[in-house]
């Protein structure tokens, strides 16, 4: 069984040294484990609360978007989009921000701490708060319930939202599932060993305290960031020691322990930072080099870089568009058109009973085909008009079913065309099941 691992990047700076130690390479080893089934995307939604400087949200995106292509990350594997081109998630926000207690939104720790700022200034408490920044926790949790993630890989500072996206989902299954579990309840992933590396002063990597190394600057930029780091003011030839000097660890951090172990003594033996500072540099340019070329060879194609984006956003909607349409029916946005018809009207089997439920859209006419429980088995495609949706679901009945297993998912073919496809399921067992379940539920009766 595949896990769904999704998590969020803020589009807001440019990416540093730090965040490509702490967040974007164990990502993407991450995503490269067969088991894994990746969801990584940029929050630009969320940028938005944080920043109101159209030019840097757009260079932010672009830059960062860049970046994890240029490290590696395969848009083919993963599933990389713009949470900004996924309409289904503005949406699913309302639908959850109508069951979001407000007494769990007061007590979100960035919001607090806003709050308390004012308070201390002696300004009215909610001064500058935007209800862009009271919701961020709700924006969060579509992110995360919009896909059905398992895990969700996150700094400390964002457990409490993971929380929150749990609590709002269990309050959405237990209003409106009919006792099933409509989200999957995602769960927070701290990586305890992931390093936080120190910047040229030695306090954390951090734009805040304009302390980082640049990672895809040219080899100039890296080498000066890198002279300036902060070491002692012991001369040539002096013992350093290794384990109180931040350099040791940044070189720890992208090193072998052969390198670490060679590094180590040469410090103990009395080599000059100068000399210190030559070693680090050759082992970040080294590593960092070949994504560098990669990284400004993207940024210089920002349509290609769109096109990626595009197919990214493609294939999350083909689960985010079905899964929004039951999550309307379930709150009871439907369609005054729908028409039911029950797929075992003079069938003797109460058990079997399945119905069609057929509806108009923007594109034309679609069914779904609804288990006793309610329960969506298929979604039609886009039919030019009622008759043939109609007929579809006729043949269905009538003939041998056809259908295709693809990947979490399953199709039902006429003639050899896809006419309507299954929604995803979280394992193969799960998704085979439902082929069997349809199958009952559309037996030809003798
Ligand atoms: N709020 C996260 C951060 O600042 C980014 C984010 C947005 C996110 N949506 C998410 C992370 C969903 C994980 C899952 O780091």
């Amino acid at each position: 069984m595949t896990t769904r691992i999704l998590t969020g990047i803020t589009t807001t700076g440019t990416p540093h040294l730090g965040n490509y130690a702490g967040a974007i390479r164990p990502a993407i080893v991450a995503s490269r484990d067969p088991q894994a089934d990746s969801f990584y995307f940029l929050a630009d939604y969320h940028a938005l609360i944080k920043c109101d400087d159209p030019a840097r949200i757009q260079r932010s995106r672009l830059e960062i978007a860049a970046t994890w292509l240029a490290c590696g990350l395969d848009a083919d594997k993963a599933t990389f989009y713009r949470q900004s081109d996924i309409p289904e998630i503005p949406e699913l926000t309302w639908l959850l921000t109508c069951v979001s207690a407000k007494g769990l939104l007061n007590r979100a720790h960035a919001y607090k701490a806003s709050v308390d700022k004012n308070v201390e200034a002696g300004e009215d408490p909610d001064a500058g708060v935007t209800m862009g920044l009271y919701s961020y926790p709700v924006l969060m949790a579509a992110d995360i319930l919009m896909f059905n993630a398992h895990k969700v890989p996150v700094g400390r500072d964002q457990i409490q939202h993971v929380e929150m996206a749990r609590d709002i989902g269990q309050r959405f299954n237990h209003l409106f599932g009919n006792g099933k579990e409509l989200f999957t309840l995602p769960e927070v992933v701290i990586e305890e060993d992931v390093a936080t590396l120190p910047g040229l002063d030695g306090r954390k990597m951090s734009k805040s305290y304009d302390n980082t190394i640049p990672l895809f600057g040219s080899a100039k930029q890296l080498k000066e960031a890198v002279a300036r780091i902060v070491t002692d003011s012991r001369a040539p030839g002096e013992p350093k020691d290794p384990d109180n000097s931040h350099l040791f660890t940044l070189y720890q951090a992208f090193s072998t322990h052969e390198q670490q172990a060679a590094f180590r003594a040469e410090l103990l033996g009395g080599l000059a930072w100068g000399e210190a500072k030559q070693r680090l540099f050759e082992l970040l340019d080294n590593e960092l080099g070949e994504a560098r070329e990669r990284y400004h060879a993207l940024i210089t194609r920002p349509a290609d870089l769109e096109d990626i984006l595009l197919a990214g956003a493609a294939k999350a909607r083909r689960i985010a568009t079905p899964f929004l349409g039951e999550l309307r029916e379930s709150v009871g946005l439907r369609s005054f058109r729908e028409q039911v018809q029950v797929a075992s009207e003079g069938k003797k089997k109460a058990t079997k009973a399945a119905r069609f439920v057929s509806f108009r859209e923007d594109d034309g006419f679609r069914f779904r085909l609804l288990d006793a429980a309610g329960e969506q088995l298929l979604l039609s495609i886009a039919f030019a008009d009622g008759k043939a949706a109609g007929q579809v679901t006729k043949r269905l009945q009538a003939e041998e079913l056809d259908l295709h297993a693809e990947l979490n998912a399953f199709s039902v073919r006429l003639d050899g065309e896809s006419v309507a496809y299954s929604p995803e399921f979280s394992s193969d067992a799960e998704r085979d099941a439902a082929m069997q379940r349809l199958r009952e539920a559309l037996a030809p009766q003798e």
